[in-house]
């Protein structure tokens, strides 16, 4: 008997995972009690940041919880680009209250320290331990996310991004272990938050849209959510910057967070996602600006490569069945909702292209990119958006 061992490429495994459980709607913030109490928690420690609670937004939320009396104490402090101390200090916190839950009121800064204390709240250890892919044991402890911004999705993605200074980098830990058990969207969380960060916040979502729809990873059903999450943001993100108050608008967004978050746990990201991240560890340069302004110059470089796919972002964005057109409109959304449109106005200088790039090749998101992408593509990229 001859066995014939096949020498062609395994077949391509779609597989997708939604770990956290989403209640979408005005008002569903006010529910933080309920998903609490079919956990049986009882001391639970909220985790917020100063900025959060000065508008008004946590205040709420401790009134269900003494309603529901339920224990609990406020850790106020995270700060943005958390690193692995401020993880460290979260969970010590927890640790000494004895906490068998956390509720994380904020913007993706809040909700990955949460997620990242809960994690080592099961898991022991320190956050380098569970960086990478599927690095985390054990399903963290529970964390109730209230987003209080329209943009990362990190209440819903199995990725968090702590900061380790030392090595100039941003660390991602992906893992379906080391998620929020619920997210509560609640558009009205989002109606007070100011024109510029509902604009970066916003991009981010949309960025999310784009490099899961156009990726080499993603198949028919990301291609679904993220497609709407391209109409929806690209419709009501100009919108929210405006008009704050418009609350058609604050709901699309946060929509959009919902599918794109959705898609892009399953399928990855691209070469923006993959620059992004060194220019927040070299530069400084807030998440969402820096995905803004990479979004188009990368968009110009990939749409020759997936040239019907960025066709129908071109459809999705309302600019009809052309790529080319999408690149454009994605350049005037940017300045137009008064984005920096240079990475060197927000600091970035020629010399730190140099290592950004290496460190940026080192990105999983290289390799899903719809164009092959070399160091000397991603130098180019930089340089195109100084
Ligand atoms: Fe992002």
């Amino acid at each position: 008997m001859v066995v014939r061992v096949s020498t062609a490429a395994p077949p391509k495994i779609d597989l997708f995972r939604i770990p956290t459980r989403i209640m979408f709607g005005r008002g569903v913030a006010l529910k933080v009690a309920e998903p609490l109490q079919q956990l049986g928690a009882k001391r639970v420690l909220v985790v917020t940041d100063p900025g959060v609670i000065k508008v008004g937004l946590v205040e709420p939320t401790l009134e269900r919880l003494r309603d529901a009396k339920i224990a609990y104490e406020v850790y106020d402090g995270v700060v943005p680009d958390p690193t692995m101390d401020d993880v460290a200090r979260c969970y010590e916190r927890a640790k000494e209250m004895g906490a068998d839950a956390l509720v994380a009121v904020g913007g993706g800064s809040s909700i990955d320290t949460a997620k990242m204390a809960a994690t080592l709240m099961t898991n022991g250890g320190t956050v380098l331990d569970y960086v990478g892919i599927d690095k985390v044991p054990k399903p963290a402890a529970p964390v109730v996310a209230i987003p209080t911004t329209a943009g990362t999705g990190a209440e819903i993605t199995i990725n968090s991004v702590i900061a380790d200074p030392a090595q100039h980098k941003k660390l991602v830990i992906i893992s379906p272990n080391a998620t929020a058990f619920f997210a509560l969207e609640d558009p009205d969380m989002t109606k007070g938050l100011p024109p510029f960060l509902t604009a970066i916040t916003g991009m981010d979502t949309l960025v999310h849209a784009v490099e899961s729809f156009t990726n080499k990873s993603t198949y028919p059903m990301t291609m679904a959510l993220a497609y709407e999450a391209i109409r929806d943001a690209a419709w009501a993100l100009p919108r929210a910057v405006k008009d704050g108050s418009d609350m058609e608008a604050r709901e699309r967004m946060l929509r959009a967070v919902i599918s794109s978050s959705l898609a892009f746990s399953n399928t990855r990201l691209g070469n923006v996602h993959a620059m992004a991240l060194p220019l927040g560890g070299w530069c400084h340069v807030a998440h969402g600006t820096a995905v803004a302004i990479l979004l188009p110059h990368v968009m110009d470089f990939n749409q020759s490569a997936a040239a019907e796919r960025f066709d129908a972002v071109g459809e999705a964005m309302g600019v009809g069945k052309d790529g080319k057109r999408a690149v454009r409109r994605t350049f005037d959304l940017v300045g137009a909702i008064g984005i920096p449109k240079r990475l060197s106005e927000v600091g970035v200088t020629e010399d730190e292209i140099g290592p950004m790039a290496k460190d940026a090749m080192l990105s999983g998101n290289i390799l899903v990119n719809p164009r092959t992408t070399a160091l000397e593509d991603v130098e180019a990229l930089y340089r195109s958006a100084l």
